[in-house]
């Protein structure tokens, strides 16, 4: 089963209209290093249309950062998935630890809302992963899989999702899990995919991934890309993420870090 690697940015609430010259630079430096991956970058709702057109002329995708679970109503200031679709979005980031965290978001209303995404032609991307506290607590894979297992669309296939691991004790730390650790739970996530299709599921990792530490990761077999925060927002620190992917063509493995 081939699965096509995906590289994300997700520029949280970070970027203006005027910072969008960055899709332009991104490609002037991936150049003929292009790896054979998805790009997909998913700036704030107010750049996403914007973006998304500089985007399809450079060969990227755009995503949202979350979608609400209905299609339209009197819901003030939410943002449906076929309005971002109809701005040019492919994909839509839903149950992000920032939102589970801090707009108390639960693995029933992540469910809802990548439910939306499917329904608007959009494939959600699923974040899951666990506390430090949970992690010491050796309960790493009950958590994610709870997660996994309850945030899941009804009726989902795995080819249309794409769940992303990122161990919220390691995102915007500059602490990233070891090697031996997401290969761990990316095989745990693969094996507990609902419907049992987890061959064709993509699972990103994501949490302090950075140029210096992208190719481990990503030689990983079970890491089929990466969801990149703080080092997505400079063209050439995602340039060098983005890059680093061809350690998967390539095969390599890199010892433990
Ligand atoms: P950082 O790469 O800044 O740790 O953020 C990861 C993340 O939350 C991506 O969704």
């Amino acid at each position: 089963m081939t699965r096509r690697t995906l590289i994300a940015a997700n520029w949280k609430m970070h970027g203006l209209r005027g910072d969008l010259g960055f899709i332009g630079e991104l490609d002037a430096r991936l150049g003929a290093a292009r790896p054979d991956a998805g790009i997909l970058i998913c700036p704030p709702a107010t750049l996403l249309a914007e973006a998304a057109s500089a985007c399809a002329a450079h060969g990227f995708l755009a995503g949202g950062q979350d979608c609400a679970v209905a299609d339209s109503g009197a819901f003030t200031g939410d943002l449906s998935a076929g309005m971002l679709r109809d701005a040019g979005a492919s994909h839509v980031i839903v149950g992000h630890s920032e939102r589970r965290a801090g707009h108390g978001e639960t693995s029933v209303l992540v469910k809802a809302k990548a439910e939306a995404a499917l329904r608007a032609g959009l494939t959600p991307v699923i974040c899951i992963g666990e506390t430090l506290a949970e992690r010491d607590a050796g309960r790493a894979e009950a958590v994610t899989g709870e997660q996994l297992a309850a945030s899941w669309p009804a009726r989902g296939v795995a080819k249309d999702i794409v769940v992303a691991y990122e161990p919220v004790w390691a995102i915007g730390t500059g602490r990233t899990a070891s090697l031996a650790d997401i290969a761990a739970m990316h095989a745990f996530i693969r094996a507990a995919a609902p419907g049992g299709g987890g061959a064709a599921l993509r699972i990103l990792y994501g949490g302090s991934v950075k140029p210096d530490n992208a190719a481990g990761i990503l030689a990983l077999d079970d890491v089929d890309g990466a969801l990149v925060g703080g080092a997505s927002l400079q063209a050439a620190s995602f340039a060098a993420v983005i890059s680093a992917a061809q350690s998967r063509r390539h095969g390599l493995r890199f010892a433990d870090n």
